[in-house]
């Protein structure tokens, strides 16, 4: 392995550690070249390409990113997140595979930028400025074919603990509909820390399920929990105090996960329970390649699991909605969405480094399309291997210094072959001490469970079943472009 890739792994863990590594060295180098860097020029073009997505109006980053008098009083603090690649936010190991996705800058970059505002972060000349790049109506994915919203706007008091609300979006889809890209918008993003929206199909039989009534719902839940590992403590799912313990969740015929939960199905292509977009700090929207389509049966609902937080300081409303860009081409793969997960685990009081795994083994060739580590503040390190049948074994993802909040979902640069029989080991360690600044209370067990006090661990990954096909044919989603 060369020098440079070793220096850039370091700066890169200690960068995700909170602590600063300043490169003087090259710092200097840049210096010495006397070149004037302006932003018109070469910052710019950074700017847009690595920044912008997030940086921009609308968006949860503080500033915009795309132009100068909007960048220039950041340039101190611009030069400290780039140089500890704190920004842009990436927490994968880069020895280990390649993403699509990967927000990572080229040292090149970050020389640039570091010598521009060590320059005095000039404007330059305007004939230089590159055109910004065009976002639409704030939707990533472009204007939507369809947008789906919460039936009724939400109310959230100004104090009291986060809250965790479902909302039931009917589609009305009288045939299955074929999603290329979904994305997932806040309508209030004061009080919106994440969405994360459901595909709920009707019940086997075909017929839309019935529209229940508040109290239905209510007794529904209610027996849901008697039979659950789970109890509601006001809006928040928790473990049940004499749910046994298994860290070592593949020691389990279950690989670690319990029934129905988190709606990751049953991995059939009926998209039963599928998660179709999410929104939380980090999460790019579903784009899905061509041909390679999220299924939404007709008759469907969408669930909303909302995580509402109140640093508002005041009541606020909130109506939020998923956006839809339905297949226009054949529809020849559909991905599915699991989620590989222990929900039995228990972090002991005071531990720095306590491990978890979850299991699961495909019966089916599959391609994997990205993969995502889940936990909450006492997160500390996942990787997610490979078992192969013939005895090779392959890391999928390492993320060495997770960070609560960044919720990245990685995408491989190509989907990967995994063949029936390969066995997914997910391997987390949690940080329960005094150590995790993040940590709420070291002096607690903690267990899974919704609220961010209470942690989760769960490896989810897309993929697709090779020679699998969600319609017999590979007709076009003729119906889509008609929905708007
Ligand atoms: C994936 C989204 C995303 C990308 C890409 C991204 N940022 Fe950020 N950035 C954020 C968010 C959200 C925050 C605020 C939260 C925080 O500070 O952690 C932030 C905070 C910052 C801050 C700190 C502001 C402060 O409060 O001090 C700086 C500086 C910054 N970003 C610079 C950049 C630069 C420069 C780039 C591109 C090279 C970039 N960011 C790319 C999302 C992003």
């Amino acid at each position: 392995m060369n020098k440079a890739r070793i220096a850039i792994a370091a700066i890169f863990s200690l960068a995700t550690t909170g602590l600063f590594l300043l490169p003087t060295s090259q710092a200097d180098t840049t210096k010495s070249s006397s070149k004037q860097v302006t932003f018109n020029k070469d910052v710019a073009p950074i700017f847009f390409k690595n920044c912008a997505e997030c940086h921009r109006a609308g968006e949860a980053a503080p500033f915009s990113a795309l132009s100068y008098k909007d960048v220039r009083p950041w340039a101190k603090s611009i030069r400290e997140k780039v140089v500890s690649r704190e920004m842009p936010p990436w927490h994968a190991d880069p020895h280990v595979q390649k993403f699509k996705n990967d927000r990572r800058m080229t040292q090149g970059e970050i020389d640039t930028i570091t010598a521009w505002v060590d320059g005095g972060a000039k404007e330059g000349d305007p004939k230089d400025l590159p055109t910004a790049p065009k976002f639409v109506d704030g939707w990533r994915i472009g204007k939507p074919d369809m947008v789906l919203s919460m039936p009724e706007e939400f109310t959230l008091e100004a104090s009291g603990p986060d809250e965790y609300q479902y909302f039931e979006i009917p589609t009305n889809f009288t045939e299955d509909k074929y999603v290329q890209m979904a994305e997932a918008r806040p309508g209030n993003r004061l009080i919106v820390h994440h969405i994360i929206a459901f595909v709920q199909p009707p019940p086997k039989g075909g017929k839309p399920a019935p529209k229940l009534t508040k109290e239905e719902m209510e007794k529904f839940r209610e027996k849901m929990e008697k039979e659950s590992i789970f109890y509601r403590d006001g809006f928040l799912m928790r473990m049940k105090p004499d749910t046994p313990v298994y860290d070592d969740g593949c020691s389990l015929p279950s690989g670690g996960g319990s029934q129905r939960r988190d709606g990751g199905g049953d991995g059939d292509d009926s998209g039963a329970g599928q998660l179709l977009a999410g929104f939380a700090p980090g999460m790019d929207a579903s784009i899905w390649e061509p041909g390679t389509v999220k299924k939404i049966p007709a008759g469907s609902k969408l669930i909303f699991q909302m995580h509402y937080s109140k640093q508002a300081g005041s009541v606020q409303k909130d109506r939020s909605m998923v956006g839809l860009i339905f297949a226009k081409g054949p529809s020849e793969k559909q991905v599915i969405t699991r989620p590989i997960s222990n929900n039995f685990f228990k972090v002991p009081p005071g531990a720095d480094n306590h491990r978890v795994t979850a299991c699961w083994t495909t019966k089916e060739d599959i391609h994997l399309i990205n993969s995502m580590p889940h936990m909450h503040l006492r997160g500390k390190a996942m990787e997610i291997k490979a078992y192969y049948p013939d005895g090779r074994s392959e890391v999928l993802l390492n993320v060495p210094n997770y960070s609560f909040s960044w919720q990245t979902v990685y995408y491989y640069t190509k989907p990967i072959a995994i063949p029936k029989g390969t066995k997914f080991v997910v391997t987390a360690h949690f940080d329960n001490s005094t150590k995790n600044k993040y940590n709420p209370d070291p002096t607690q067990a903690v267990r899974f469970g919704e609220p961010t006090y209470d942690d989760m661990m769960i490896g989810w990954i897309d993929y697709t079943v090779d020679g699998k096909s969600p319609k017999n044919a590979t007709a076009s989603n003729s119906g889509g472009s008609s929905e708007k």
